[in-house]
């Protein structure tokens, strides 16, 4: 980045690990200031940002917790005190990437309301008032990514209610677009197929059957890897994808395309 570039912040949710650590790490090599988030695992978190930090970018980590909606305000304060302090009196972000989540099997019959809170909270009420306040503190340009799922289109046994409040992120990703375009600023959501991370107690990762069959049913003939992911994130943070904006990019290999 030359020096007189305006640097470019982005919000990573989740980006300690899995799919969003490969988000930080490639909007990082893309030239942009990163602020991940990690809920648990803060040893991770903090060695993303230094990795980053290590290679001449700019980053930190901070606690979030999707669950509690109610600390959204605090947290956004704590990103614009951090900016100010780390990133040379930054006081607006430019991208906002959604990722951070949970995954768990429930047979419908054995859904109960606590599933339902738990759910909701991480992966659609944290996730739309996080997106409604991040916006009041985006530049205009900018541009909000969600991660949502495939399992949403082609359906999973077991996955309804996770699927279900990707699928309510979707319908709110292309509002988010249409009452945030006046402002350049693009809302896309990106729809993964199964990548072995950590996801679900690692379930794809720990199945070597599940596994062949993915790869069986994936026309490019091979297991997804973070980067497939984070690449398309990096795409949609770009310039390149300035004219894009509500739509749903799913990124399986052609899985049950
Ligand atoms: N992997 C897949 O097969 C797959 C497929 C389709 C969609 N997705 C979606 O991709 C996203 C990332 O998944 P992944 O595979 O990277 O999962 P992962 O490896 O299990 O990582 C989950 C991330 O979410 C964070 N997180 C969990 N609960 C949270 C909470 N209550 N508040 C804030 N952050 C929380 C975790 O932070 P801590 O480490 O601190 O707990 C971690 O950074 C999720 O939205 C998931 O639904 C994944």
């Amino acid at each position: 980045m030359g020096a007189n570039a305006v640097r470019k912040v982005a919000l990573i949710t989740g980006g300690n690990r899995g799919l969003g650590k490969d988000m930080a790490l490639s909007l990082a090599e893309a030239g942009m200031d990163i602020i991940l988030t990690y809920n648990a695992n803060q040893q991770e978190g903090e060695e993303v940002a230094e990795r980053i930090r290590a290679s001449g970018g700019r980053a930190a980590a901070l606690r979030f917790n999707l669950s509690d909606a109610s600390a959204i305000d605090g947290f956004i304060a704590e990103v614009q005190a951090l900016m100010n302090a780390q990133f040379d009196g930054a006081e607006r972000i430019d991208f906002l990437v959604n990722n951070a989540g949970i995954g768990r099997a429930i047979p419908l019959d054995r859904l109960t309301e606590a599933d339902f809170d738990t759910f909701a909270n991480i992966h659609f009420k944290g996730v739309l008032f996080l997106t409604q306040k991040a916006l009041r503190i985006m530049n205009d340009g900018g541009g909000v990514v969600f991660i949502t799922a495939a399992a949403d289109r082609y359906n999973v046994p077991n996955y309804g209610l996770y699927a279900a409040c990707k699928g309510a992120i979707e319908v709110f990703s292309r509002y988010v677009a249409k009452e945030y375009g006046p402002r350049g600023i693009r809302s896309n959501t990106v729809a993964p197929g199964g990548v072995p991370t950590d996801f679900n107690d690692g379930f794809i990762r720990h199945n070597p059957k599940l596994q062949e069959m993915v790869v069986a049913q994936t026309p490019m003939g091979r297991l997804a890897d973070a980067h497939d992911i984070g690449g398309l994130v990096r795409l949609l943070c770009s310039d390149d994808a300035r004219w894009m904006t509500g739509q749903r990019l799913e990124a399986t290999g052609g899985f049950n395309i």
